[in-house]
């Protein structure tokens, strides 16, 4: 790469190495998705429900086709897809769910919403991802179920997670929220535990605006999801025959229809940013103070939501992260910290309402994942997934972040 040395970084009055930033468009559309959307408007079928040639019904089958499950069913959310998900295997008030203490809120506040409780573990710090000593750690007698995370769209150790399930008898309910098209062993995420959960909010690398999914392949789940999900009925059975109360969680035709021409830009996109995320990391592998998280070759495909960084100080004559993200965003390159803390620092647990816990005694005042604190804290640069569709991104990306080395001095 070129040198540049005597070049003064944009914070100080230099040229930014992207003036107008980094390309990248979100979301991609174009005429497949406008007929289908007219189509449904003009049909006067807005809502999917009991047709299997319904918009929602042909994505359904599109995306387990995709993912590889028997089943898929589309929900109004991702955090209504874990929701479910949990209500489905059956969590009784209080039963224990293990969720990693580095992700969204969603991955643990849907298992309140269904009645359990969770239990967050640290995470390996060089995957970010759930962190299976501290699993074996956590399981107690009122464990029901272990929650990878696909962070970011990095595959949790899926060996590993579903060894220990199947040794203690737990569900598998993976998040997959971040991680479409993210593939371990060759299997997509989403097909690996009991049940896979995603989100199609307008960030997500498959959208349709707001949406979810949730994927299985054993038929007694698929039954109990559909009940949760349907108001209490079964399939195929009278309409006004209700056999618990639950909530109605179909999705409209609208978003059902965006989704259906989606599906079919996700292999593309995908590849596009797999083949450009295994580039960045190989480049970054050169570099000192800066690095990309582990390549592990049980990941077949890597997903996308966010690039992670992980920044060393020592490395950038301790200047804080803090300042080196103003350095890198001034040259034109924004990177955040992604979700800032660990979960269990959330106001949403240090105060959460007993009645919340049902009878549960943990206290999440007394919760530490060192490793969590730690990559959030001091560690951790996040980059939306969107610059990864355009190699020239990736290397004004690695231009930036040599030209800091190369004026190091002025930081
Ligand atoms: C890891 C993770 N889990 C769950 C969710 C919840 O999805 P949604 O926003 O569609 O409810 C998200 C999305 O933001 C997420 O990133």
């Amino acid at each position: 790469m070129q040198g540049n040395k005597g070049s003064k970084l944009a914070i100080n009055g230099g040229t930014p190495v992207a003036p107008d930033g980094l390309k990248g468009k979100w979301p991609i559309f174009d005429e497949a998705e406008e007929k289908l959307l007219l189509e449904t408007l003009r049909s006067g079928s807005w809502c999917c429900m009991g047709r299997g040639d319904s918009m929602v019904a042909k994505a359904e089958r599109k995306f387990a086709e995709y993912i590889g499950t028997k089943h898929a069913m589309c929900v109004p959310t991702g955090t209504d897809a874990l929701t479910l998900a949990f209500n489905a295997i059956g969590i009784e008030p209080g039963d224990e769910v293990i969720v990693p203490a580095v992700t969204f809120i969603a991955s643990a506040s849907a298992v309140v919403l269904a009645t359990g409780v969770p239990v967050f573990v640290d995470v390996d710090p060089e995957t970010y991802q759930i962190l299976p000593e501290a699993i074996e750690a956590a399981i107690t007698p009122r464990t029901k179920a272990i929650e990878p995370v696909h962070y970011g769209g990095y595959p949790a150790d899926m060996d590993r997670v579903n060894e220990i399930a199947k040794k203690h008898n737990l569900y598998v309910i993976e998040d997959a929220c971040e991680a479409h098209g993210s593939e371990w062993r060759g299997k997509k995420a989403g097909s690996l535990g009991d049940m896979g959960c995603f989100s199609f909010q307008m960030g997500k690398p498959i959208t349709c605006g707001e949406g979810g999914g949730i994927t299985y392949d054993d038929d007694e789940l698929a039954l109990s999801c559909y009940t949760f999900a349907r108001l209490g009925r079964k399939p195929g059975g009278e309409k006004y025959k209700h056999y618990i109360p639950a909530g109605n969680f179909r999705m409209s035709e609208f978003p059902g229809a965006v989704l259906l021409a989606q599906l079919d830009r996700i292999e593309e996109q995908t590849e596009a940013r797999h083949q450009n995320g295994e580039y960045l990391a190989s480049e970054l592998g050169k570099m000192e103070g800066i690095s990309a998280l582990k390549r592990d070759p049980r990941i077949t495909k890597r997903g996308y939501y966010f690039y992670f960084l992980r920044y060393d100080a020592a490395g950038w004559n301790d200047v804080p992260r803090k300042r080196f993200a103003e350095v890198l965003g001034a040259e034109g390159i924004g990177a955040g910290t992604a979700h800032n803390d660990p979960l269990y620092l959330n106001p949403a647990f240090l105060n959460i309402k007993k009645s919340l816990l049902h009878g549960n005694e943990i206290d999440y005042s007394k919760v530490c994942c060192p490793e969590a604190e730690r990559i959030y804290r001091t560690e951790v640069l996040a980059m939306g997934k969107d610059f990864l569709m355009y190699r020239e991104n990736v290397d004004k990306v690695l231009e930036a972040i040599q030209k800091i080395r190369d004026n190091i001095d002025e930081l």
